[in-house]
């Protein structure tokens, strides 16, 4: 391993032309595909302003549960799984196919394989989420939590998935350098897992274009489906989120990876072990106990690789701590990663059978979902996008870095409100649950559990209306951004290192 394996292979942040001249010989390698980049960035503020909104609609009903009483793609069924598809595909999506399309052109040296090909993944990708968000709301769902959209989207998303993975891979092949960056191979594991997962759980009997029934039933259906859910967290919400992680905390820190090579056992150690944990989902069910006692344990060796991973992000910063002082990208990226510590920690520990016994139902898996989705996915993929915008603009920075530094600390304010009121409701359900009297009968009717958690609903609404209204600031952020900035030319592909020539 070179000392050159610990930086990302792009000489300066993002290429930004104005610190770094590129030598006209070099532009005969042609000029990078920024276009669909810039697309998937506005694409991920538009989807997550649209996807929180749809939150904080549904934490309304749950603490007015009328609104909306009477009209059925308003009910809370229906917009709930609009919502998690919305931040998770829509959003969340929108960052990685963003992010990996950029780090894969960076860290190769090589524009994408294809325009045509790059310009399909982006419309189809829109279609799919414009055909989620128009079947959801009229009740046609698979009720498969994650997968519920029906089979003809389901055979769209696995059209554009096949086109973004030979986009993707595509681009690699043809790189001009020997080494791949470790940011891809986090990035190309979410793909090649997603593809066999998406295939795998969605297989089933059309009844109609609307309707199907899957291939699997009882219980052997309930394990294909929290195999799906777990690795859906293990690589959509994590894996390529550590792509990100990898590429754009050196980068915005100006300094190479902590250690490379523990990057690499990272990646392994995720590998290995995520595909075992899925059972933990489905504790004291039908499954066999042996499979549930397996997820756990595999649940908690998971702590080990998610910690050292996150350690390697965050002491990147070693020798720079002070730019957490100036810099609010840096800022939203070290708190993401805590986050991920945080609900990494949590993970395990829920996994455990008699911890999940008290969690299992109540708010604190919703809190737990959160710190990992709203503090993790989120603040990650916000920094980089804030860090990504303007240089594909040709601009040193955002229009405000003190809007940037607001949206910082209203959506951690938010997020804390948000997730220490699902912790604390739900450990009290738990324990209103499960209390009985010298008789055995039950202490507290279900009723009175749900009284004592409404307050902490109002709580979890507050926090929610915060962080969509840094997420509007970012909106606004971005429109002067590019209202600012100059008509400019395509980027020309940098010639590698002289050290990266290895090929
Ligand atoms: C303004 C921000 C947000 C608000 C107000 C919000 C609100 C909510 C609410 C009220 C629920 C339903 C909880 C229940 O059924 O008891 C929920 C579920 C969920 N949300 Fe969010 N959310 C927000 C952002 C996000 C983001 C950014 C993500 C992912 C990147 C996300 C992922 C999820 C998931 C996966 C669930 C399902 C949880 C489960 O089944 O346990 N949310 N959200
Ligand atoms: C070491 C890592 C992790 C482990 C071992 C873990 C473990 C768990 C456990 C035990 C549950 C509760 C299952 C239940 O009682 O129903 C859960 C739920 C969940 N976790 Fe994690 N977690 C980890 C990391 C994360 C991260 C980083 C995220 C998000 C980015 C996340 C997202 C979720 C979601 C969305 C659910 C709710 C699933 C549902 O019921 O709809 N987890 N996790």
């Amino acid at each position: 391993m070179t000392s050159n394996d610990a930086i990302p292979a792009e000489p300066t942040a993002g290429g930004a032309p104005a610190s770094n001249p590129v030598p006209a010989a070099n532009a005969r390698y042609g000029f990078y595909n920024d276009k669909v980049v810039l697309q998937f960035s506005i694409a991920t503020v538009v989807w997550g302003i649209v996807g929180m909104a749809v939150g904080v609609f549904i934490a309304a009903q749950l603490y007015w549960p009328t609104i909306g009483e009477g009209i059925p793609w308003l009910s809370y069924g229906r917009l709930r799984p609009l919502h998690t598809n919305a931040v998770i595909f829509a959003f969340g999506g929108s960052a990685l196919f963003a992010t990996s399309l950029h780090v894969v052109q960076r860290t190769c040296h090589v524009r994408l394989i294809s325009d045509k090909l790059a310009a399909f993944v982006f419309w189809g990708w829109q279609a799919v989420i414009v055909a989620a968000a128009i079947t959801l709301p009229l009740g046609m769902t698979q009720g498969k939590e994650y997968a519920e959209l029906e089979w003809p989207i389901d055979l769209l998303i696995t059209v554009v998935w096949v086109a973004y993975a030979v986009l993707f891979f595509g681009t690699i092949v043809k790189r001009r350098v020997n080494h791949i960056y470790v940011a891809n191979w986090f990035y190309g594991s979410f793909i090649l897992t997603i593809a066999l997962l998406h295939i795998v759980n969605n297989i089933a009997m059309p009844a109609g274009l609307t309707k199907s029934y899957s291939a699997y039933s009882g219980a052997v259906d309930a394990m294909a489906q929290w195999w799906y859910g777990h690795n859906a967290v293990g690589f959509f919400l994590t894996a390529g989120f550590l792509g990100m992680m990898y590429y754009f905390v050196p980068k915005q820190a100006q300094r190479p990876i902590y250690s490379y090579r523990l990057s690499i056992v990272h990646f392994w150690a995720l590998i290995a072990v995520y595909m075992w944990a899925g059972p933990h989902h489905l504790q004291y069910t039908a499954l066999p106990d042996w499979v549930q006692s397996l997820g756990m344990v595999f649940s908690l060796i998971l702590l080990a690789p998610s910690w050292g991973g996150a350690l390697n992000g965050i002491l990147t910063l070693s020798g720079v701590w002070h730019k957490l002082r100036t810099d609010p990208i840096l800022k939203f990226m070290i708190v993401a990663i805590s986050f991920y510590m945080i609900a990494t920690f949590e993970g395990p520990m829920m996994s455990i059978k008699t911890v999940n016994s008290l969690s299992h139902y109540t708010d604190w898996t919703v809190g737990h979902v959160h710190a990992g989705a709203l503090g993790w996915v989120a603040m990650i993929s916000i920094g980089a996008i804030y860090s990504l915008l303007p240089r594909l603009l040709g601009r040193e920075s955002m229009y405000s870095t003190k809007w940037i530094d607001t949206h910082f600390w209203l959506h951690t304010f938010g997020v804390l409100l948000y997730i220490a009121a699902m912790w604390i409701a739900g450990v009290m359900q738990g324990l209103m649950w499960r209390a009985t009297n010298a008789d055995g009968t039950l202490t507290y009717s279900f009723v009175e559990a749900l009284n004592a958690t409404y307050p902490y609903y109002l709580v979890r609404l507050g926090g929610g209306l915060v962080v969509l209204s840094g997420m509007g600031l970012m909106a606004l952020n971005m429109w002067k951004t590019f209202a600012m900035a100059p008509a400019r030319a395509p980027q020309p592909v940098l010639a590698p290192d002289i050290s990266d020539a290895r090929a």
